[in-house]
């Protein structure tokens, strides 16, 4: 089962988080060491439409997104953070493992943006996914969906030629495999705070895990997104646990504690490492319900 071997898979290979004050000291210690010149940027929020390439995936994804600055999108989830790249490549390098099923997986992604982690996760055969964010970020979503769900083994340059004249920018990740299915995909308003009929979400279907990128950054957004996580842990009926996967950068240590602290009050969490590098100023998380 995907929740089991998850767990035991985190368990050997991940950091134990049980002291807030430990975790904020040892990952914003490594923080103000790095330079920010070291950084590899993954996206640019000035293109309107992006290739983004994740190793395990034998397309790129083409990201549509909302460059508009005076709009309020580009600022949040109209544009892809970095976050959202690592955790694709992270997620879909541990899926060829084996360690992490997520063929027979179902899942949601919360504060999906543009929908990145969700689309790649679809692509790698992910039993059945559902991208969800505010209201007024669905329409883009949706795109995005339509578009990378259009693009099928040698469909991709039709699809990716239409109607562009914008500026492109591909990332050179490595790009093999060709594992990409059809599952189900969607994508719908999820606002957190408010209550959730996960039974809807899911098609009456358990629900496996919960993937979640860059959304811990100010300490209102916080307190909904911890009234959501709970109540999407205590959804499942058959004893088993669902999986929160949360990636983060790191940007603020308040608003990273207010997260921290909170959701170890009943959920057990650990801190899987990606590389030295972008250990510096990132962190994900693996979480379950006590
Ligand atoms: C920094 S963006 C991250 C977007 C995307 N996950 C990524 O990594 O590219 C934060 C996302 O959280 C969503 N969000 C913020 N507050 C929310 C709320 N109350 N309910 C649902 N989604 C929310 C925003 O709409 C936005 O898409």
């Amino acid at each position: 089962m995907f929740s089991q071997k998850v767990i035991e898979w985190t368990k050997a290979n991940g950091q134990e988080v049980t002291d807030p004050e430990e975790e904020l000291f040892e990952l914003y210690t490594k923080f103000y060491g790095f330079k920010s010149t070291d950084r590899e940027e993954f996206t640019d929020p000035s293109a309107e439409e992006l290739d983004i390439s994740i190793d395990g995936l034998s397309t790129p994804i083409t990201i549509h997104q909302n460059t508009n600055i005076n709009s309020i999108l580009s600022q949040t989830g109209g544009v892809v953070w970095d976050c959202s790249v690592i955790m694709s490549r992270f997620l879909c390098g541990l899926s060829k493992t084996g360690s992490w099923p997520f063929d027979e997986a179902q899942g949601i992604e919360l504060g999906c943006g543009c929908g990145l982690v969700g689309i790649a996760l679809h692509k790698l055969g992910t039993k059945r996914i559902i991208l969800t964010d505010q209201q007024k970020l669905l329409r883009l979503a949706k795109l995005n969906v339509e578009t990378n769900t259009r693009v099928g083994p040698g469909s991709g340059e039709s699809a990716r030629s239409s109607k562009r004249t914008t500026k492109k920018k591909s990332h050179s990740m490595e790009s093999k495999s060709n594992r990409e299915v059809e599952t189900p995909i969607g994508v719908i308003e999820l606002e957190w705070g408010t209550p959730i009929n996960v039974g809807n979400i899911c098609n009456g279907e358990p629900l496996d895990f919960v993937v979640i990128s860059d959304c811990v950054y100010s300490e209102d957004v916080v307190t909904l997104l911890l009234s959501t996580l709970s109540q999407l842990a205590m959804a499942r009926q058959d004893g088993a646990k669902t999986i929160f996967i949360i990636g983060q950068e790191l940007r603020s240590e308040i608003v990273h504690e207010a997260f921290v602290s909170n959701l170890l009050k009943s959920f057990c969490m650990y801190r899987l490492s990606i590389d030295s590098k972008i250990d510096s100023y990132f962190a994900l998380y693996v979480a379950w319900k006590r």
